[in-house]
């Protein structure tokens, strides 16, 4: 599989740009979005409730400013606490990546409150919450918020019907408070992938036959996606270049699609002399 390497990129979009992002796992998405943007110019700051020790070593080594913020963004005071922290640090914000998220596949049947609650409060409500503490200080005009949502917010899938509910409601924020900030100039967007290959999705791949590892792969046009992919998507929307885009929800590595059995369809016309 191709990747998009960070040095083809352009050049500079972010310079002197401050990007908070949450949740940067050092081999998930929000390290890689991380790492590109920073690659570009950015002076980035993380939050999340572990240190990802090695990403910032990697920042640090391509010679970035960067800092870590100890945030749960299920926790009222500590995003407040992060934010205050990262204003007083570099001032205005210019972009904030809402990335944190967790992924439990449980039948709805079978699910707890507790697991429940911890879903909806990472993803959906951690995702208000931050970006609410964040708007006093992010840049007018010019700030941009991109939250990432997920494919299941699009489609469905038996087991993530809570994951999904967390994810829609992800979008719904962005089209409405896309509207809201327009005036003050700012842009709120999303990006919904497909199964991107992280400690998230592989967990569960690793116990998965080469059968069913194969149908997953399939269900994606372009096959399965890395994290290079999405932090590719995310540069561009955070970047001025898309300044004529807000509200939208773009979907990555997957298409709407019904699967009926054309296979089958191409053989029976064929029988009856249809097709040549
Ligand atoms: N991988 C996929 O196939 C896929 C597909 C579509 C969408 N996504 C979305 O992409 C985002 C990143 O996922 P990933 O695959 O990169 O998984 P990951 O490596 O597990 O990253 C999730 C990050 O969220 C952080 N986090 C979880 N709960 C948090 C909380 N309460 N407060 C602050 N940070 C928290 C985790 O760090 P700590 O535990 O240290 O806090 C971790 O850094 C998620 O929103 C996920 O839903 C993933």
């Amino acid at each position: 599989m191709k990747t998009f390497q960070a040095r083809d990129a352009q050049k500079g979009r972010f310079a002197r740009k401050v990007v908070l992002i949450t949740g940067a796992s050092e081999k998930g998405i929000g390290g890689a979005i991380a790492l590109r943007l920073a690659n570009e110019g950015a002076v980035v700051v993380v939050a999340s409730r572990s240190e990802p020790a090695r990403l910032l070593e990697q920042l640090r080594g391509r010679h970035r400013d960067c800092q870590f913020l100890p945030c749960d963004v299920t926790r009222e005071d500590e995003v407040r606490s992060a934010v205050a922290q990262c204003q007083s640090r570099f001032g205005t914000l210019d972009v904030l990546v809402n990335n944190a998220g967790v992924e439990r596949i449980v039948r709805l049947e079978e699910v707890d409150d507790a697991t429940m609650a911890e879903i909806l409060d990472t993803n959906l409500t951690g995702s208000i919450r931050m970006t609410r503490a964040v708007l006093p200080c992010l840049r007018s005009p010019g700030g941009v918020i991109v939250n990432v949502s997920s494919a299941l917010s699009l489609a469905g899938c038996a087991g993530f019907s809570i994951y999904s509910a967390s994810k829609a409601g992800i979008n719904g924020f962005t089209q409405s408070l896309a509207w809201e900030l327009a005036p003050r100039g700012q842009r709120v967007v999303a990006v919904a992938p497909g199964v991107v290959l992280t400690k998230m999705s592989t967990g569960y791949r690793e116990h998965l036959t080469p059968e069913t590892a194969h149908k997953v792969r399939s269900c994606h046009p372009l096959d399965v996606g890395l994290t290079s992919d999405v932090a590719a998507a995310v540069a561009f929307l955070a970047s001025d270049e898309a300044r004529w885009i807000t509200g939208v929800t773009l979907p990555l590595g997957w298409s709407p699609c019904i699967p009926l059995p054309v296979e089958e369809y191409f053989a029976a016309e064929e029988k009856q002399g249809i097709r040549g």
